[in-house]
């Protein structure tokens, strides 16, 4: 079969720029995001293509080239599902916050209010796609709701994890390693389905990068990536402890490391912790899963990447208090970047907010400077831990429009986010105007250690 209509649920960071890849590449095909969100659906049909709602490199101009040709975003949910003969479900799956699996299993509530939902509406047989990352057999739970609750139409289940990176999606999506397909291959509707969507993505993957598994490898293979790569900055981050003590250099350990070709250079970036929506979420999901099968050691393991990682970021906060004389009261202290990396607007889980909130409790006066990130997404993320009084985080936190307005009269520096435009500060001009010691800690190996301290900076680097 030739799919005509695709309807997309969740117009997220991932549904957004996926669909809008996938009209482009695919002109043929009409291609609706939906959205409960109002206000994200207004954004991403707002007449300046620089104001759709997620920044990333690139991902105007698709959208500008497709937008009103045959990529629609809305929030009529139930049209689009009706008008659809390939849905993906690309909705939120965070940590659950209550109840049983609290703070580790994936949330599902939405995936399965969409199944309800496409149950309910379709008249006609359905490919549904998983685009959201969910814990393994989820799919059959799926395929129960739809088939119990549905109009006796029939509907093929397929998982397709997405692995685009934020900061990167455009060209992760427009040239990725693999796309992963998972469905029953043990039925010629099965078989159909995987071939329906595989069409999609071959006008422009090659077909040697799509790969088809059986559905609970491909859902199981989702988590393994994450952990993996995440498993790799916590082990590269347990070794920049190490190398302050002994001298050595992470960067050069890791360059040292990764010409190792079975090891490879990517991913060994010492930093202040890994942040963003997937990695500890993913990771935590699967300690989950492992455990609900007593599989503790599997779990143990799996668990120690974030206890690692939930050092890293306190131990960055711990040193500069220690650092400024054991008191960060009354201090002001310039943040640069919020983000939770470069290039991209978002914050979920930034080990910056963790940073912060741990020199707030110190009493230290916070002014926070990212390019692309807004004050009211940084006093929400600083409220959403509930540390202390809103009011009282905007009080004791400034957000401002350019570096050199957060670092003036401040005691100390904390690089948070690596952006390029870092690189290009007058630092020598910041020096002069901070109060003295002036001091500088980069949690992302970002600067020359050699230049800052000629500049007179007391300088701290992650690793170093
Ligand atoms: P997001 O929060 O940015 O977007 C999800 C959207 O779904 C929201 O706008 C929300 O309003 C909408 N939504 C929720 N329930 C809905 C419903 N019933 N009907 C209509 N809309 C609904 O999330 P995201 O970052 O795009 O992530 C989506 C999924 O993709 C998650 O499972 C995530 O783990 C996975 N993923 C994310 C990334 C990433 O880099 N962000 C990468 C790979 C996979
Ligand atoms: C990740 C996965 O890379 C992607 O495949 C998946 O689809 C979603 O989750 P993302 O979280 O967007 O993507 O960004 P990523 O580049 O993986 O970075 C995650 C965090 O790790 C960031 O905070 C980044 O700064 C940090 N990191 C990454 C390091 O500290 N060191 C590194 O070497 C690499």
């Amino acid at each position: 079969m030739k799919v005509k209509n695709i309807c997309c649920i969740g117009a997220g960071y991932v549904g957004g720029p996926t669909m809008s890849v996938i009209a482009q590449k695919c002109p043929e095909i009409n291609v609706t995001v939906v959205d409960l969100n109002e206000k994200r659906i207004a954004a991403w049909n707002d007449k300046d293509v620089e104001n759709i709602p997620i920044y990333e490199p690139g991902l105007s101009a698709v959208v500008e080239d497709a937008r009103g040709r045959n990529l629609f975003f809305s929030t009529d949910v139930d049209e689009a599902i009706d008008q659809a003969d390939m849905i993906f479900i690309s909705v939120n799956t965070p940590t659950k916050t209550y109840g049983i699996g609290k703070g580790m299993a994936a949330d599902l509530k939405w995936i399965e209010l969409c199944a309800r939902q496409i149950a309910r509406v379709a008249t006609s047989d359905k490919i549904v796609v998983e685009k959201s990352t969910l814990p393994v057999r989820t799919a059959q739970a799926l395929k129960n709701i739809l088939d119990n609750t549905g109009n006796g139409v029939n509907f093929q289940i397929l998982s397709n994890p997405e692995f685009l990176a934020e900061g990167t999606a455009v060209d992760d999506l427009l040239k990725p390693d693999r796309v992963l397909i998972g469905g029953d291959l043990d039925t010629e509707k099965g078989k159909d389905a995987m071939q329906a969507l595989v069409d999609v993505y071959a006008h422009w993957v090659p077909q040697t990068n799509i790969l088809t598994t059986n559905v609970w490898s491909s859902e199981l293979s989702k988590l393994t990536a994450n952990a993996f790569l995440a498993q790799r900055v916590s082990s590269i981050n347990a070794m920049s402890e190490l190398c302050e003590v002994t001298g050595a250099d992470v960067n050069e350990v890791a360059k040292a490391v990764g010409m190792d070709s079975r090891i490879g250079p990517k991913f060994l970036k010492a930093s202040v912790g890994f942040g963003g929506s997937c990695f500890q979420k993913d990771i935590l999901n699967l300690v989950y899963i492992a455990k609900s099968f007593g599989l503790n050691e599997v779990a143990d393991y799996w668990e120690q990447v974030i206890l690692m990682n939930d050092h890293q970021k306190r131990r960055f906060a711990a040193n500069i208090v220690k650092t400024l004389y054991n008191t960060v009261s009354g201090k002001k202290i310039a943040m640069l970047g919020w983000a939770f990396k470069k290039d991209t607007n978002d914050t979920r889980e930034a080990a910056s907010i963790y940073v912060a909130d741990y020199l707030l409790n110190e009493q230290a006066e916070i002014v926070v400077y990212d390019p692309k990130v807004t004050e009211e997404q940084i006093y929400g993320d600083l409220d959403y831990l509930g540390s202390r009084p809103d009011e009282e985080n905007r009080k004791l936190v400034k957000v401002v429009n350019t570096a050199k307005e957060a670092c003036s009269e401040a005691h100390a520096i904390a690089l948070m986010t690596e952006w390029d435009e870092f690189l290009e500060i007058d630092w020598q001009a910041v020096y002069e105007n901070m109060l003295k010691p002036a001091f500088l800690f980069d949690g992302r190996k970002l600067l020359d250690k050699h230049k800052m301290k000629d500049l007179g900076f007391k300088f701290y680097a992650i690793g170093n």
